[in-house]
């Protein structure tokens, strides 16, 4: 006996958009509850029926992969009547024709390493900032030249906005499609009403329209980015240190300019379990003042036994932001558009929130590192010696 599944009748019109695309990586950017897991599910698992082979589902971690994605897909297997068997510890599902859908928690994206998929899907991905599952996703399905679905609300300006931007601009490999919440009928709509009167503007308009506002909340929202170029010798260097082991040692360099008094961050290191020695190995390269955190007394003192120029840093967290901010606004701080990981950061590096969206004076610890190292260096530097005014109050340190 034969089932016919009639999927084309059910899809939303933008939902067709996504069915129909051929393009490489096929981008659907939509509010909540615009049906992207729905989308997701049932994209994936036609394509694991169409064709023998491995495909992914990613999702931002493994709590959410089991309440969403995973759920999904089980869900319309069963629907469909579908026979499949699943192995819920390895995240692995495999279909009646030998296709393997893998499971796959965005933190630990080496579960891909091995695959070659002929399709994958990442939901929810605007919510890693790192794009490395982003990248082995999209090197994983080379070999099949595999297509990737990234279905998502807007969360932050993080690598997702670089492709959103790529996108706009016309790049042959991307299909961008949209969709705001208010399209899917399946979808309360008071919901959505009560979400726009109750939220601020650029909120609602990240998670219900799809638009990447930009956050409130960024600690550093005007840096200017410049191309890299060859520091001329004569000019002051210094860098900023944050030691980390299972978090990342940071490592920022920066030279200023004597004439224009413009600072430049032009190298960066961001590495987890880099021991000391190895540390030492890089920072020796070029004996500069190097500011670090004084709490890492060990690391500091056995740095500067073997002959570095390590000096402890003014760790005061707000005059150190209002001191840097201060340059960027000034355009007197300028990073090197090569410093990927540092631009990551920017990004992302955000003051906490209170309940009406409003920005606390404390930042969010994460993804922090090499925003520490820029603090360390500029303000220890430099900065203390001024004066700032933080919240209308003169502070003096
Ligand atoms: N084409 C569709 N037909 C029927 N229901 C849909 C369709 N698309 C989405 N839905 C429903 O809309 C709701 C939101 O979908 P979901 O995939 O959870 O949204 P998102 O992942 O975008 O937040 C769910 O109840 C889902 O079943
Ligand atoms: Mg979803």
């Amino acid at each position: 006996m034969e089932k016919t599944i009639n999927l084309w009748k059910e899809l939303l019109p933008y939902q067709k958009k996504v069915f129909r695309s051929r393009k490489r990586i096929v981008l659907f950017i939509g509010g909540t509850g615009t049906g992207k897991t729905w989308l997701g599910a049932r994209w994936i698992i036609v394509k694991a029926l169409e064709s023998t082979g491995e495909y992914l589902l990613i999702s931002p971690s493994l709590k959410l992969m089991k309440r969403t994605l995973w759920k999904e897909v089980k869900k319309v297997l069963k629907e469909w009547e579908i026979p499949f068997e699943k192995n819920e510890n390895d995240m692995i599902i495999t279909l009646f024709n030998g296709s393997r859908l893998y499971g796959i928690p965005a933190d630990n994206p080496d579960r891909m390493e091995g695959v070659h998929a002929k399709a994958g899907i990442f939901d929810e991905a605007g919510q890693v900032d790192k794009r490395i599952v982003f990248e082995t996703a999209y090197r994983r399905l080379r070999f099949h030249n595999g297509q990737l679905l990234i279905t998502t609300t807007p969360y932050r300006w993080n690598w997702l906005k670089e492709l959103y931007d790529k996108a706009k601009e016309g790049d042959a490999d991307i299909d961008l499609i949209t969709a705001r919440t208010i399209e899917n009928p399946h979808y309360p709509k008071e919901e959505v009403e009560k979400a726009k009167k109750e939220m601020p503007d650029w909120r609602f308009k990240m998670f219900y329209e799809g638009v990447f506002t930009k956050p409130l909340g960024l600690v550093y929202p005007d840096y200017e980015l410049v191309s890299p170029f060859e520091i001329p010798s004569g000019w002051l260097k210094i860098r900023g240190l944050d030691f980390g082991y299972n978090h990342p040692t940071a490592v920022l360099w920066l030279a200023k300019d004597p004439k224009t008094e413009t600072w430049y961050a032009y190298k960066e290191l961001k590495k987890s379990e880099l021991t000391l020695d190895d540390l030492y190995e890089i920072l020796k390269k070029e004996n500069i003042p190097t500011y670090a955190d004084p709490e890492m007394k060990q690391g500091l003192e056995t740095l500067r036994r073997r002959g570095l120029d390590v000096r402890p840093a003014k760790k005061d967290v707000l005059p150190g932001i209002t001191f840097v901010q201060g340059l960027f606004k000034q355009k007197k701080l300028k990073i090197f558009a090569s410093l990927e990981k540092t631009i990551e950061e920017l990004n992302t590096y955000s003051w906490k929130l209170d309940a009406n969206d409003q920005p606390l004076d404390e930042v969010v610890k994460e993804n922090d590192d090499l925003m520490d190292a820029l603090r360390y260096a500029l303000f220890t530097a430099e900065g203390f010696k001024a004066k700032f005014v933080y919240k209308s109050k003169m502070v003096d340190i």
